[in-house]
């Protein structure tokens, strides 16, 4: 069941929820739509529309009705009274999406928190519903309590432990976090549509085996990674959740943790479908929902991905006004074009990156110790007077300030990034 309202767009927004739901496994026997100005307070839809649904239902033999909207436990309760069969709604749909592909301890520990919760708002309607969701109940029954106040004390309970172990998950995260900082090694953090190919991406940037699977949110959890750049400089590289339109609130917070590493990202690569009609309208819904976790100040490069899709397209980069690359083009499945990304991902990172001669007098051992330790050393040469030509590569501030605590004048200055 999809409703239009005004301002919305009909089309992109059926097409997001039939893959939606087609990824969740369902087998849709109708697809019912219509327009209303606002939501029916009882029965969301109005009601010659229930009634169409009921005949869709009666006729496909359907076991299950989803609606792409947020229904209050009250409309999802009457709504299935009226249907006679299970009601999920936008929120049900993607939480059990998120179920299915939960891999690590922590994502699994926030699927079934925001589970818990979004049925423990629904327990009003009492002890058959749950019956049937559970398949089949819990066995003890406290001497004196009601059904569902059990249920609600065990949800309850159940809640606060997964929250206690979500925060032990988020203070060790923090604690790797911080040792990162320590070491002074910038995140790069996947952010895209789901389905742009990110996984594809992160597996061909660390030669990792992860897998990707076409189906939507294959990734749910953050997977970090450590990539070299070609500037011998190593980032965390850091796999996020796909994005979709208008995530359901509840999901934001419950997924906070994983977005958390998107905000905190020196870099964000957002990977968009080169060869998605949709690209346009897509990419600026990763935008708002990057503005609604607090991740827009994160200086943010955009990957087009999957040009081997579309034969017009080469791989190559676009930069801004200050030679900064802002769009690169590229195939992750066939490899073209990551070179290009990894040169521009450093450039972000070290917009000040140099590659420069220097003279170093035989007195400077230490300073040539630590640009080899940097592997910011290209080329060396001897010269006659026992001196030594490096050719470095490294950011400009970075070797002022060597030079500088090595007594030497700093070369002048020539940016890479904008040449
Ligand atoms: P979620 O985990 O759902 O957020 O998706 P994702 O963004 O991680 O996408 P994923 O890497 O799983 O890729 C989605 C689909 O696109 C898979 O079928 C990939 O094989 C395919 N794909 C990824 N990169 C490319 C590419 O460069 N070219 C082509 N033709 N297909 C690609």
């Amino acid at each position: 069941m999809h409703l239009q309202f005004p301002g919305a767009d009909f089309e992109a927004d059926r097409l997001e929820f039939l893959e939606l739901a087609r990824s969740a496994g369902a087998a849709i026997v109708a697809v019912v739509g219509g327009r209303r100005e606002r939501p029916d307070p009882g029965l969301y839809a109005g009601d010659g529309k229930v009634d169409e649904i009921a005949a869709a239902v009666a006729a496909g033999g359907a076991e299950l009705v989803i609606f792409n909207h947020d229904l209050s436990p009250s409309q999802e309760r009457n709504l299935e009274k009226r249907l006679q069969c299970r009601v999920l709604d936008r929120t049900g749909l993607i939480l059990d999406i998120f179920a299915r592909r939960a891999r690590s301890h922590e994502g699994k520990l926030q699927v079934e928190l925001a589970q818990l919760q979004h049925l423990a708002t629904r327990l009003v309607r009492g002890w058959t519903h749950l019956e049937r969701q559970r398949g089949g109940g819990i066995g003890m029954t406290g001497p004196g309590e009601t059904q569902l106040e059990l249920d609600r004390r065990l949800i309850g309970e159940r809640i606060a432990l997964l929250k206690r172990r979500l925060e032990d998950v988020r203070s060790r995260r923090a604690q790797n976090r911080q040792a990162r900082a320590r070491r002074e090694i910038p995140t790069v953090s996947l952010v895209g549509y789901t389905n742009a190919g990110k996984s594809t991406l992160f597996n061909a940037l660390t030669g990792a085996g992860t897998f990707a699977s076409g189906q939507l949110f294959a990734t749910l959890d953050t997977t970090v990674r450590r990539v070299a750049l070609p500037t011998g400089e190593t980032v965390v590289l850091a796999d996020t959740v796909g994005f979709i339109r208008e995530l359901p609130h509840d999901l934001i917070a419950a997924f906070r943790a994983t977005l958390e590493e998107a905000r905190e990202a020196d870099l964000l690569l957002h990977v968009i479908d080169a060869a998605d009609p949709e690209r346009a309208v897509r990419s600026e819904q990763v935008e708002a929902v990057l503005r609604e976790i607090g991740a827009h100040e994160v200086p943010r490069l955009q990957v087009y991905n999957k040009i081997d899709l579309r034969t017009e397209e080469t791989p190559r980069v676009e930069r801004d006004a200050n030679g900064l690359p802002r769009r690169v083009f590229i195939s992750a499945r066939d490899g073209r074009g990551l070179d290009l990304l990894r040169d521009a991902i450093a450039q972000c990172l070290y917009p000040d990156l140099v590659e420069d001669e220097i003279r170093l007098p035989p007195s400077a051992a230490r300073l040539r110790a630590q640009l080899f330790a940097l592997k910011a050393v290209r080329a060396e040469r001897v010269e006659q007077d026992g001196g030594l030509r490096l050719t470095v590569r490294l950011p400009y501030s970075r070797l002022v300030r060597l030079c500088r605590e090595a007594g030497l004048a700093p070369p002048r200055r020539a940016v890479l990034a904008s040449g």
